[in-house]
Parts: C-alpha cells; sequence; structure tokens
C-alpha cells in the first residue's frame, strides 16, 4: 500500500492505497464522491473527467499515486462555480442530457472550453468536445448549450482566456501556476484549484499528526526581553534563516514566505503561508504553516513551538518543539534523527545570526539556499558510524 495525499475540492484527501489504483476510483472509493462517473475505464468516453491542477484530466487512466500533492476538482467541486452554474442551466434548458451518465465529464470539458474559447464557433465546439461521448446520442442539445454559454459570456465582455491560462507545455497537472486563475477568476474570487493558495494554505493544525517531532534548544547571549522582541519582527527573524525570506505583506499574523533548499541534485523552493502566534506573557508562541515545490511537487507541513527563559548567566534560552510531515521527492530525506541532525546544524546557524543581529554586527550576507546536501551528508555518516559503534560494542 502507498499513502497518497492530495486536496480534493479543498479539502485534504489522505488514504493508503494500492499503487495501481487509478484516480477515479481514490475518488469514488476513499473520497465517496460518486460524481465522477466510469465508462469505458481505459481513456475513451471521457465520463470520468475531472481538473487536476485545473487541467481536465481522464482520472481511470491517470494513477492515485501520481497525483501525491496534486489539487483535484471533481463535479462537486464546482457546485458554485460560476460556468459550471452557467452551464447547468443551459444543459437543462437545450435538453443536454438524458440519462446524465456523461454529464459530469461534460460539464468539466465544457467548463475548460467556455474559459479558453474564442467565440461561440460550432466546428470548434465540437472539437473541443469530441473527447467526451454520450451514448444517448444528445450531442446536438450539448453542442447548443455550450455555444450559448460561450456567446452569452463573449456578450457581456467577458474575455477568452488563451488555453484556459496555461502557460506551461507539460502533462497534465504540470503546471499549476497556470491554473490557478482561471478558476479562481471563474468562482467569483472564490479559488477552488488554486494550488499556491490551497496547497499552501495554513489549516487548523487539531486534527494534523506530524509524521515527525523533536525538540531542539539555543542559547542566545543577550537578555531575554531584547530576544523576545526580536522574534516579534519577522523579516529580521527570516534574514536569520539561511534560503528563507517573506515574500508579501503579512496579514494579521499571516505571513507568506518561501525557502529555498538544496539536497543533493535536489533544489526545491517552497512557497507558502504560516500563521504566527504569540503570548507575550509566557515567552512563547508557535508558527504553523504548510508549503509546496512547484517543480518537485515536494510539500511540507509542520509546526513550531517555542518558549525564550532567562538563563542565569543573562542569556535566553530558547526551546523548540517541532513537528512536520514532508512528502514528495523530498521525502526520502524525512527520517526523524537526519532531519533533527539538519535542523540542529540550521539552528545553531540562526542563532548566531541573531547574536549578530543582535549586537548590532552588519548584517551577515544571507545564503540563498539552505544547503542541506553538505548537512545531509555530515549527518549520514555520523548516524553511520553510530551504528556500527553499536553494532561492533565500540
Ligand atoms: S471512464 Fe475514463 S475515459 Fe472512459
Ligand atoms: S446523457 Fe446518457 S450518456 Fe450522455
Amino acid at each position: 500500500m502507498t499513502s497518497v495525499a492530495l486536496t480534493i475540492n479543498g479539502e485534504d484527501a489522505i488514504a493508503d492505497v494500492e499503487p495501481r489504483m487509478h484516480l477515479a476510483d481514490f475518488i469514488r472509493e476513499t473520497q465517496n464522491l460518486t460524481g465522477t462517473h466510469l465508462g469505458c475505464e481505459h481513456g475513451v468516453c471521457g465520463a470520468c473527467t475531472v481538473l487536476v491542477d485545473g487541467v481536465p484530466v481522464r482520472s481511470c487512466i491517470t494513477y492515485a499515486v501520481s497525483c501525491t500533492n496534486a489539487v483535484v476538482t471533481t463535479i462537486e467541486g464546482l457546485d458554485n462555480d460560476e460556468i459550471a452554474k452557467e452551464l447547468r442551466s443551459a444543459f437543462s434548458r437545450e435538453h443536454a442530457l438524458q440519462c446524465g451518465y456523461c454529464t459530469p465529464g461534460m460539464l468539466i470539458s465544457a467548463r475548460d472550453l467556455v474559459l479558453r474559447a474564442a467565440d461561440a464557433d460550432e466546428r470548434a465546439i465540437r472539437v473541443g468536445m469530441s473527447g467526451n461521448l454520450c451514448r444517448c446520442t444528445g450531442y446536438l442539445g450539448i453542442i447548443r448549450a455550450v455555444q450559448s454559454v460561450i456567446a452569452e459570456r463573449r456578450r457581456r465582455g467577458v474575455a477568452p482566456l488563451p488555453g484556459a491560462g496555461r502557460k506551461t507545455l507539460g502533462p497534465a497537472g504540470a503546471s499549476s501556476k497556470a491554473s490557478a486563475s482561471p478558476v479562481a477568476s471563474a468562482q467569483g474570487g472564490r479559488p477552488i484549484a488554486d494550488t499556491a493558495s490551497i496547497s499552501a494554505r495554513t489549516e487548523s493544525l487539531a486534527d494534523w499528526k506530524p509524521q515527525s517531532t523533536f525538540e531542539q534548544s539555543f542559547a542566545v547571549h543577550q537578555p531575554l526581553e531584547a530576544v523576545w522582541n526580536f522574534f516579534g519582527q519577522l523579516a529580521e527573524v527570516a534574514a536569520c534563516l539561511p534560503g528563507a525570506s517573506l515574500t508579501g505583506e503579512s496579514q494579521g499574523n499571516t505571513v507568506i514566505g518561501k525557502m529555498r533548499v538544496k539536497v543533493g541534485p535536489i533544489a526545491a523552493e517552497f512557497h507558502g503561508t504560516a500563521e504566527i502566534t504569540r503570548n507575550d506573557a509566557t515567552h512563547s508562541g508557535s508558527i504553523s504553516g504548510s508549503g509546496r515545490d512547484q517543480r518537485s511537487t515536494s510539500a511540507t507541513r509542520g509546526i513550531v513551538n517555542y518558549r525564550l527563559m532567562a538563563a542565569d548567566d543573562g542569556a535566553t534560552k530558547v526551546t523548540l518543539t517541532v513537528g512536520y510531515r514532508l512528502t514528495g521527492p523530498l521525502a526520502q530525506f524525512s527520517r526523524s534523527d537526519l532531519m533533527q541532525d539538519i535542523a540542529g546544524r540550521l539552528v545553531t546557524t540562526f542563532a548566531q545570526n541573531v547574536e549578530a543581529r543582535l549586537r548590532g554586527d552588519p548584517a551577515p550576507a544571507q545564503a540563498s539556499e539552505l544547503r542541506a546536501g553538505t548537512l545531509f551528508f555530515a549527518a549520514l555518516a555520523r548516524t553511520i558510524k553510530m551504528r556500527i559503534s553499536r553494532l561492533f560494542g565500540r
């Protein structure tokens, strides 16, 4: 069994499945979303069409495991979608369905066409919808319905989005950024397949279980209040973390940022949001957030609880409890002992940078990325050495 975690209609969908399970079965059987229909099960009829990162995909020939971290939208997720609403009423008006079996797939394909078609040209619509078969042969009504929605939208001045907003070539889901704008705009402001905003959003962590947790502590040789105030300056704190930076205005207690990480040949740039809480009375706080790398599809979610305490020598002791989950290609490096070792070294650099800033030293040039490769291999070597010592009693 393989663990698959993705987002369906804005909700996390996680299940252990056979690697051979296709996305349609994953949607229907593990999530009970039966609006996605199965006809031919070999990619011909289009009944199983869903959106993966905003792109129509035949879910019967898409492995669920290949969609890890993807943002999937099924017909149920288009309940409040502006174009889908217009299409549903046009389908009713034009008698574009009989048994309705093909209709969910038809609507999803038609919605994509409505987004990008320049005008309501009948031949272009026939070609555009040719990947969806209706065994009740209600094609005339379907064409009329799609035609009327395109014509009406263009009449209202709604411009087509060339390529439905997709800007890069590649398999469905290869360009999740491209999917964001058309879907969000068609939702009337409610993004349903905006990869960046959904997968990187900060959610309630109440029902979220980290894959691994560990503790770290370090000392900053500065008074407690000075360190506490410094921790409240998010841009300053981010500048002390190799590879980290803020990328947008903070909104309330939510910040937007990115972190560049390089492990061996894998380079990732995690974009995401984090929610920050601070308790002045106890000098403690938390940072919880999630992020995703668009290229490698690695994703992470984590929470850091921290507490500051005055030490006897006038320094400040900072204790961190870190919980995290890492998925995608970088997950192979997520073993907790290795991560703990890497985090320990990262934290040492962070502490040195914080001290330097608080002393008023010239700001150290910030590393443009966290080169975890060297940390990783040093940590791995240390772990192997410890295990050999244990094995031979030395
Ligand atoms: S069921 Fe997927 S294309 Fe027919
Ligand atoms: S309406 Fe029956 S298959 Fe299309």
